[in-house]
């Protein structure tokens, strides 16, 4: 099978479209890419159905049905979480990472919120680079909280402020 790299050409735009609840098959394939322990289509339906859960999906704009990747994130009264966030490994460093969790943070702006915070593995530089570039700080540490293939590992909780007009 081809790896979304060979069916896209050159350089192309990328676009970022909320997440519907018919995009879950991408979801799990996409997530399936990135993480050990990937979300079932079903979980990734229910999530969507659920209040203040919200999400975009990147997609290049030559090959649309295909996601190259989706952050999925909530909104509770003013402040938000990060659910996950997934590339395909495919199509890393093309930039889709920092469209998603730009794409959230307009989104975020324009609903008025407070700060979102995400958690991030001690030992996941590619994440940490990407929330560093958005100006995270981190703010707490969950210590063992991941089952990794090397024993388990830290969560850094990092927080970024949503700053709304006065
Ligand atoms: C983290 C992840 C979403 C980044 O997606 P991406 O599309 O490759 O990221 P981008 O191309 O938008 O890069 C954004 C920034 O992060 C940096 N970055 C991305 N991958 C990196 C790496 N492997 N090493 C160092 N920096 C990296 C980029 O250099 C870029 O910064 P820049 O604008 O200064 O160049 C992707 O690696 C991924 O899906 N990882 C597996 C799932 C995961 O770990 N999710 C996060 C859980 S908290």
């Amino acid at each position: 099978m081809l790896g979304l790299s060979q069916l896209i050409f050159g350089r192309p735009e990328i676009m970022t479209q909320s997440l519907q609840s018919d995009d879950s098959v991408e979801l799990q394939r996409v997530h399936a890419l990135a993480f050990r322990h990937g979300w079932s289509a079903e979980e990734f339906q229910s999530l969507l159905s659920q209040d203040g859960v919200f999400g975009f999906a990147a997609r290049f704009k030559n090959k649309p049905a295909v996601v190259g990747g989706f952050v999925l994130a909530r909104l509770t009264l003013d402040e938000a979480e990060i659910l996950t966030i997934a590339v395909d490994p495919d199509v890393h460093k093309q930039g889709l990472g920092r469209e998603l969790m730009d794409a959230v943070l307009r989104h975020l702006y324009s609903e008025r919120a407070a700060d979102v915070f995400l958690e991030v593995d001690e030992f996941n530089i590619a994440a940490q680079a990407l929330y560093r570039r958005l100006n995270f700080i981190k703010v707490g540490e969950r210590p063992a909280y991941y089952e990794t293939e090397n024993g388990r590992s830290s969560a850094y909780v990092l927080r970024r402020e949503i700053k709304q007009p006065k």
